[in-house]
């Protein structure tokens, strides 16, 4: 082979290392960006600017920790992701210290409805009090970010649409959650997902139906 050859040889031979690492690292973001806001229910705006300053610093990380791409030969998958996981601890550990969603006491139950049956009460637990009652469990996973800042928010908002625990100011009608149930909007799917519990069966959805109408009226 001529010089020239060896050289173009070399070229293309980088191209197509970096083309595989930067194919792995789009799709690391993808799958980022799918597991966060899919599975734990993050707005989109703030995944993609976690994603953004992540991809910034593994970018940043790859240059000082091997120099330049162009003289060492192309991107190669190895250090792409290593310079991925470093970037995703220094970025996850960051957020860490962000307060919001940290404070995890929950308000005081003030009044509930007058509910027909403990069976109701029990169903309703297990589907909806994680969010629609003031009775929230916090496992350990809650406490890390962004997890925490997704719950807090589901939370709030659910509390503030219809509370169980504070029902004489946040209360909803048998009419409403019916639907919600039915059309299996609620629980949320993601919720299903990660919590069997809250996985009624046709039969207890339409026993915490009635409950819910005898419950409520209507
Ligand atoms: C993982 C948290 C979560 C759980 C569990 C949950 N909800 Fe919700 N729910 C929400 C949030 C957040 C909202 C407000 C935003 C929205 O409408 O999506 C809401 C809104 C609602 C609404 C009013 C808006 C609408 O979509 O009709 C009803 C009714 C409702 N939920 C019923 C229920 C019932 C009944 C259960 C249990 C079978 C339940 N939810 C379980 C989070 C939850």
């Amino acid at each position: 082979m001529s010089e020239p050859e060896r050289a173009d040889d070399d070229l293309r031979q980088a191209a197509r290392r970096s083309a595989a690492a930067l194919t792995l690292a789009g799709l690391a973001a993808a799958a980022f960006a799918v597991a966060f806001i899919v599975i734990v229910g993050l707005g989109p705006g703030l995944t993609f600017a976690l994603l953004a300053a992540l991809l910034v610093l593994a970018a940043l990380g790859y240059r000082v920790l091997f120099g330049s791409p162009r003289r060492a030969g192309g991107i190669t998958v190895g250090r792409t992701a290593m310079a991925g996981a470093l970037a995703t601890l220094v970025v996850f550990g960051a957020i860490q210290a962000i307060p919001y969603g940290r404070d995890h006491t929950n308000p005081p139950v003030v009044s509930e409805p007058a509910w027909d049956s403990p069976r109701t009460r029990e169903l309703a637990a297990a589907a909806c009090f994680l969010c629609h009652s003031n009775d929230t469990q916090w496992p350990g996973y809650t406490n890390i970010a962004p997890i925490s800042w997704a719950l807090t928010d589901h939370i709030l908002t659910a509390r503030d649409t219809f509370n169980f625990s504070d029902w004489e100011d946040y209360p909803t009608s048998a009419r409403l959650i019916e639907a919600a149930i039915r059309d299996g909007r609620m629980p949320p799917w993601n919720f299903r997902l990660l919590h069997p519990e809250a996985r009624l069966t046709v039969a207890e959805k339409e026993e915490l139906i009635a409950g819910m109408r005898a419950t409520l009226g209507g």
